[in-house]
């Protein structure tokens, strides 16, 4: 079996997606673990509702809060942590234990970095208005939406586009995408 953590900061959408996914034999894999640093992610409801193990990672230090979840991630048979809207910066103990990748509503290296999430990416894609956007999942490193990207999607802007339309046309592409990296990686567990 494929062993996933997901770590989630808000609605959860993207988790879902991959529990939908796991649930419908479209993906051979399951998520052991579903990691918030928000008390009060509806993410987390979707993890319950699912049976599925949660930790909420609490502490502000950065140092601390990296050694706590390496403690807690080693009781866990992981072949991939996935950052499904998760906002926190990841530490250098779970960098170098896991490999990790996250997935971003934007073509990187445009609209990346710190600040640059969920509407906010959306609204400044708008206000430049550009012709394109999309999403981009790509491996996590010490820098914010900095590592090598694994694969992108591009969604057409059109001129009639709101931060809100965008947003929703850049996640369905992106949890499509997202199924196909993922059953990716499990083919190449398979393979090795
Ligand atoms: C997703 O679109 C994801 O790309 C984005 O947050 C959304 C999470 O939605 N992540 C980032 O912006 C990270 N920089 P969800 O909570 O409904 O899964």
């Amino acid at each position: 079996m494929y062993h996933l953590v997901v770590f989630a900061s808000g609605n959860g959408s993207t988790l879902q997606c991959i529990i939908d996914s796991i649930h419908n034999h479209e993906l051979e894999a399951q998520i052991d673990l579903v990691v918030s640093d928000n008390p009060n992610a509806y993410a987390l409801k979707r993890a319950e509702a699912n049976n599925i193990a949660t930790y909420i990672i609490q502490n502000k230090n950065f140092t601390q809060r990296d050694l706590e979840l390496s403690n807690i991630l080693s009781k866990y048979p992981i072949d991939l942590i996935v950052l499904a809207g998760y906002l926190k910066m990841i530490g250098p103990s779970l960098l170098e234990m896991y490999t990790i990748i996250n997935t971003h509503p934007s073509l990187l290296p445009k609209y990346g970095g710190k600040g640059m999430h969920g509407m906010y990416v959306h609204k400044a894609v708008i206000s430049a208005q550009e012709k394109y956007s999309g999403a981009t999942i790509h491996f996590v490193n010490q820098e914010y939406d900095k590592g090598s990207i694994i694969s992108q999607t591009k969604v057409e802007v059109l001129a009639s586009d709101t931060a809100d339309s965008l947003s929703q046309k850049v996640q369905a592409a992106e949890k499509i995408q997202l199924i196909q990296v993922l059953n990716n990686f499990v083919k190449q567990k398979g393979q090795s």
